[in-house]
């Protein structure tokens, strides 16, 4: 419960005195203004009342200073509102990009989540007091919400297609987790906590001696057998992925399209859509075969090929 304002919850992300801030001023006009039209509908009523049967009032030919102050105050005010909240929006939804990850699963009916050290959780997700954390979510069926109330943000997690959100959280402490989508029968009970730890705490529990992602998704990659043709030379059937993600990948149509998480995911499930120049479309779909968990740990791995290139290993 919120100490100062005991109708919210708890108040634990950056984002959040904001959004509470327009909130509180949006309910602020609304109740002003809804006050004053009902106040006016009253006395107005009173005043202009028919006081006998021979009254009739004068005839009003309407009033252009009024029709104009009418409609470009309202207008004013809403556009103020417009502008304050499409800037707060596109903070909440453009991460930090030095934030550190974490993967998202929805899943009729659970939240799965991995981080990339290792730790993965069902319905429960830790992450630590003042650093900025991006979630990449993605659902296994139907559309579902990661909702965080005391952060004060919520994201569709959509079948298909990643979504991301950002915070850092700003107090230690146990929250709720919501599905905030109905998703079917056990929807209400898609919830979980949330635990915001100390730095050090945190450090502790990530590296509780779990196999990291990207050796989950190298597993995943000889496994599937990806390892005989995406060589690292290049010299495979397949293009080299090395150094792949973020860059710019020409196709064999000319177009030239950013190698980014859902490039190499539409990748694996589905081959065809985009064939990299020089090479024929003879990759099989991996469609059904992995799970959105595995596609994320497979492109934790692609990821973590960059990363070789510029002599840090992780
Ligand atoms: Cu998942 Cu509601």
């Amino acid at each position: 419960m919120n100490k100062a304002m005991p109708l919210l919850p708890d108040s634990a992300s950056q984002f959040a005195p904001e959004i509470d801030r327009l909130m509180g001023a949006e309910i602020i006009f609304s109740v002003f203004f809804t006050t004053l039209i009902f106040l006016s509908i009253g006395v107005l009523a009173l005043k202009y009342r028919r006081k006998s049967e021979e009254d009739a009032p004068p005839h009003i030919h309407g009033s252009l200073i009024l029709e104009l102050a009418w409609t470009l105050i309202p207008f004013a005010i809403t556009l103020v509102f417009f502008v304050w909240g499409v800037h707060l929006y596109f903070r909440v939804y453009t991460p930090d990009p030095s934030a550190m990850e974490i993967f998202v699963t929805g899943k009729q009916w659970m939240w799965k989540i991995q981080h990339p050290e290792g730790p993965r959780e069902i319905n429960e997700l830790h992450v630590p007091v003042g650093r900025p954390v991006k979630f990449t979510m993605i659902s296994e069926d139907v559309i579902h919400s990661f909702f965080v109330p005391a952060f004060r943000v919520k994201n569709d997690v959509l079948p298909g297609r990643y979504t991301n959100f950002w915070v850092t959280p700003t107090q230690v402490g146990k929250y709720h987790l919501f599905c905030a989508e109905y998703c079917g029968t056990q929807h209400s009970g898609m919830i979980g906590t949330t635990y915001v730890m100390e730095q050090s705490d945190y450090e502790k529990w990530v590296s509780g001696g779990e196999e990291s992602m990207t050796l989950r998704g190298e597993q995943l990659f000889s496994q599937y057998g990806c390892a005989t043709c995406h060589l690292p030379d290049g010299k495979g059937r397949g293009p080299s992925l090395v150094g792949l993600f973020n860059s710019m990948v020409k196709l064999q149509t000319g177009a030239v399209v950013k190698a980014d998480e859902a490039y190499i995911r539409e990748s694996i499930l589905n081959p065809r859509a985009k064939v990299v120049e020089k090479f024929q479309p003879v990759m099989p779909t991996f469609q059904g075969l992995i799970s959105e968990e595995g596609l994320l740990q497979i492109i934790a791995y692609v990821k973590s090929l960059e990363k070789e290139e510029g002599g840090a290993q992780q």
